[in-house]
C-alpha cells in the first residue's frame, strides 16, 4: 500500500512541474483518482457534495479556477467560514498534486 501511495505521488509529480500547463495533467488523471481518495469522504466520490455542509461542490468548475483555489487555501488568500480545515490540507500538498488534483476535479 505504502510503495503504492509513493508510486502514485512520484508519477503525479513527474507529469505535473510547475511548468506544465494545468490541462496537460489531466493525462495524468487516474494517478490523481488514488490522490483524490483523501477528498472524497468529504467532497463526495464525483465531487457532488457540499462539504461539512458549507463547501461550493468542486463537480462543474474549472481546473483553473479549482488549482487558484487550491493554491489560494494554502497561502490563506481564499476560503469560508471552515477555511481552516482546507488550509490544513492544501498546505500538504505540493504545486504538482494541486495541479493534477485541480484537472481531476474538473473531469466530473
Ligand atoms: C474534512 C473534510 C474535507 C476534506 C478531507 C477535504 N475538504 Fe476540501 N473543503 C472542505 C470544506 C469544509 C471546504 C469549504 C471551506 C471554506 O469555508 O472555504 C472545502 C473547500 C474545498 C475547495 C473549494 C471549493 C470552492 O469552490 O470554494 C476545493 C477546491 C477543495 N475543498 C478541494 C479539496 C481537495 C482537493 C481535497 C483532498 C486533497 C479536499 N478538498 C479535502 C472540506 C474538506
Amino acid at each position: 500500500m505504502r510503495a503504492i501511495v509513493v508510486g502514485t505521488v512520484l508519477g503525479v509529480l513527474l507529469a505535473c512541474t510547475a511548468w506544465v500547463p494545468v490541462a496537460v495533467c489531466t493525462a495524468v488523471a487516474a494517478d490523481a483518482a488514488g490522490l483524490y481518495a483523501q477528498c472524497a469522504g468529504c467532497h463526495g466520490e464525483d465531487g457532488g457534495k457540499a462539504a461539512l455542509g458549507v463547501a461550493r461542490p468542486v463537480k462543474g468548475q474549472t481546473a483553473d479556477a479549482l488549482y487558484g483555489k487550491l493554491k489560494g487555501y494554502a497561502d490563506g488568500s481564499y476560503g469560508g467560514s471552515k477555511k481552516a480545515v482546507m488550509a490544513g490540507i492544501a498546505k500538504k500538498l505540493s504545486d504538482g498534486d494541486m495541479r493534477a488534483l485541480a484537472a481531476h476535479m474538473a473531469s466530473f
